[in-house]
């Protein structure tokens, strides 16, 4: 089960964090798979990590806020089978602490950034005759997270995209589903942390972990693993869905 052998899987952000963990993961099982980063130096830690333990990996230096950019990139690749869009940044603020510039960055790698690898994915998907898709949403789009604003109204249009794509490309055999996790512990969460509350991470890491019912942050590789059950052939059934994972977050938490 969860085989991803023969299948050429686009991992966005795939350097660090979550998106590392599923592009390991996803090599693990099989898949060739091609790492879109800005970053190239964490892209190249988490290729030579892949490739020591005998995974097929390549990664391409691309902004995802860039369209030509992120067409060039797909086009080279070819045909693919499975896209995550999984890169994205934080931010900390509320609608009148969100300056005009801050709303347009989030803006563009969280939703444009997303909206140019779906463009740039469709038609290499049609070359396999099919393929699936995983949006990386948040719990920011499901319940109102103090100091979010421009996060969680990104992340409520990465839940809309993914209804929309399931939608239009039902019936060229392409699935889309997306992920909400809550607090996953992460170099994202860590460089919030420092950026934000200098003076007392230690306290704020505790209260993050806290504020999951479970009483951790989740781990990269819990995410992963849903990652790959909702890429492989064995979630055929799926599409159009969104899967919280949470500790409990969404629903327990009153
Ligand atoms: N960590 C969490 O608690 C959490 C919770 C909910 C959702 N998420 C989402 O999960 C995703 C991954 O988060 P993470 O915690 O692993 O983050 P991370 O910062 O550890 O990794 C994100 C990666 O995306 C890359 N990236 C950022 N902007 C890019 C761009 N414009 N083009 C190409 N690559 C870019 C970064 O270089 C980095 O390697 C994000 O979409 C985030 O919003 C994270």
């Amino acid at each position: 089960m969860f085989s991803l052998q023969n299948k050429k899987a686009v991992v966005t952000g795939g350097g660090s964090g979550i998106g590392k963990a599923i592009s390991v993961l996803f090599a693990k099982q099989g898949a060739e798979v091609h790492i879109i980063e800005l970053t190239v130096e964490s892209a190249q830690e988490a290729v030579s990590e892949i490739s020591a333990n005998g995974g097929k990996v390549i990664s391409h230096a691309c902004n995802v806020a860039n369209h030509e950019a992120v067409v060039a990139v797909f086009e080279k690749i070819g045909a693919i089978d499975i896209l995550v869009n999984n890169a994205g940044i934080a931010h900390v603020g509320k609608v009148d602490t969100t300056p005009e510039a801050d709303f347009d960055r989030i803006m563009n790698v969280n939703v444009k950034g997303v909206y140019n690898c779906l463009y740039a994915s469709i038609p290499q998907m049609r070359l396999s005759n099919g393929g699936v898709i995983l949006n990386m949403a948040s719990i920011a789009a499901w319940v109102g997270i103090p100091d979010r604003f421009a996060y969680s109204t990104a992340k409520g249009a990465v839940m809309a995209m993914t209804l929309s794509v399931a939608r239009d490309y039902m019936s060229e055999n392409i699935r889309c589903n997306s992920i909400s996790p809550a607090r996953v512990h992460t170099p994202f969460v860590d460089g919030f942390i420092a950026k934000n509350y200098p003076d007392n991470q230690a306290e704020m890491f505790d209260k993050l972990s806290k504020s999951q019912p479970i009483g951790r942050m989740g781990k990269p590789d819990e995410v992963a693993a849903l990652a790959l059950f909702l890429c492989s052939d064995e979630s055929g059934f799926i599409t159009g869905c969104d899967y919280p994972i949470d500790g409990g977050f969404i629903k327990l938490n009153n």
